[in-house]
C-alpha cells in the first residue's frame, strides 16, 4: 500500500481530453495549440481521439506521431481504427496509441494500458466501441471494461482512470456513464462529433459527458465538406467520396480535475478552443 501513501489528500491531476481530431484542420490545430493550452492549463495528462485524422478515416502513423509530440500522452481511436492500413503494424509498436477493447479478438494492439502521469502516479486509458446503431457488431462493451476497471481501482493502483466510450447511441452513452461511476474518474463519449451540453460529476465521483465533440472545421457536416453529405440526404444518391473540411478547427473535449487519492473527478469543465480570429476569417461563408 505504500502506493497509495504517496498520495496528499488533496493533491490532484488536470486532465485533458480532446475529441474526434478531424483531417488535416483538426490534426494542424493539435499541433499548433495543443503545446500552448497544455503550458498555461498545467495539464498533468492529455488523451487525443485520433480516429479521424488522415483524410477523414483513420490515423496514419506520421500523423499519430504529430499528436503525440503536441502533447498527447495517449491517442485512442475507434470504429476507423484501421483503416489506414499502416497502423495493424504501427499499434504494435507504440503503446501510446489505443484501439477499442472489443475491436476484434484477433485485433493488434490494446484496449486498454496504464501510463505513468508526473508525480509517479499512474493513469489508465481504456476505449470500447458501443454496439447500438454501428456498422458493425462489435462485442459487448460492458463486459469488456469491467474486468479493466476491477483490475485497476481508482485511489488503488491508478491515481485516475479514463473511458473512451465511442460510439452512436446517446442512450448507450448514458449506461456506460452511470455503469463506471464510482470506478472511473471520466467516462467520454466520442464518435458522433458534435458536443453535448451534459458534462457533469455523478455522484460516484466520475466525470462524464454524452460526447467531447470534434477537434476540426465546425463549418461543416461533422467535420466533412459540405458538400456530398448534403447531396446524399437531399437526392439519396452519391457522387464522390466524403472529404474532410479545409477550414480553421475548433478543439473540443473536456476538462477534468481529479483527486489523487480517491481518483474521483472533483470538476469538470467542457473545453473549447476557438481558431485564432485570423484564421475565422479565412472560413467558406
Ligand atoms: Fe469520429
Ligand atoms: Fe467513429
Amino acid at each position: 500500500m505504500w502506493l497509495r501513501a504517496d498520495f496528499r489528500n488533496g493533491a490532484g491531476m488536470k486532465l485533458l481530453f480532446l475529441g474526434d481530431v478531424v483531417g488535416r484542420a483538426g490534426r494542424t490545430a493539435v499541433r499548433d495549440r495543443l503545446p500552448a493550452i497544455r503550458a498555461a492549463r498545467r495539464l498533468d495528462f492529455v488523451v487525443v481521439n485520433g480516429e479521424n485524422a488522415t483524410g477523414g478515416a483513420g490515423l496514419s502513423p506520421d500523423h499519430a506521431r504529430i499528436l503525440l509530440e503536441a502533447g498527447a500522452d495517449v491517442v485512442t481511436l475507434g470504429d476507423h481504427a484501421f483503416d489506414q492500413r499502416d497502423m495493424l503494424q504501427f499499434v504494435e509498436s507504440e503503446p501510446r496509441v489505443l484501439r477499442p477493447l472489443n475491436y476484434a479478438k484477433a485485433a493488434p494492439g490494446r484496449g486498454a494500458r496504464v501510463y505513468d502521469a508526473p508525480g509517479g502516479r499512474k493513469v489508465l486509458v481504456a476505449q470500447a466501441l458501443g454496439q447500438v446503431f454501428m456498422k458493425r457488431p462489435f462485442d459487448d462493451p460492458f463486459s469488456a471494461l469491467d474486468p479493466v476497471l476491477k483490475q485497476h481501482p481508482r485511489g488503488g493502483l491508478v491515481q485516475a482512470s479514463l473511458v473512451d466510450f465511442h460510439c452512436e447511441a446517446t442512450s448507450e452513452k448514458n449506461a456506460m456513464g452511470w455503469y463506471c461511476d464510482g470506478r472511473a474518474s471520466l467516462v467520454v463519449g466520442t464518435h458522433t462529433h458534435v458536443p453535448t451540453a451534459d458534462a457533469r460529476v455523478l455522484p460516484g465521483g466520475t466525470a462524464y459527458q454524452t460526447d467531447a465533440g470534434m477537434c476540426g472545421d465546425y463549418a461543416s457536416i461533422i467535420g466533412m465538406d459540405r458538400e456530398e453529405p448534403l447531396r446524399r440526404f437531399l437526392t439519396g444518391m452519391s457522387k464522390g467520396r466524403f472529404a474532410p473540411a479545409e477550414g480553421a478547427a475548433t478543439l473540443c473535449g473536456l476538462l477534468v480535475e481529479t483527486d489523487d487519492r480517491t481518483g474521483r473527478a472533483t470538476s469538470v469543465e467542457v473545453f473549447r478552443d476557438e481558431p485564432p480570429i485570423a484564421d475565422r476569417e479565412a472560413l467558406p461563408s
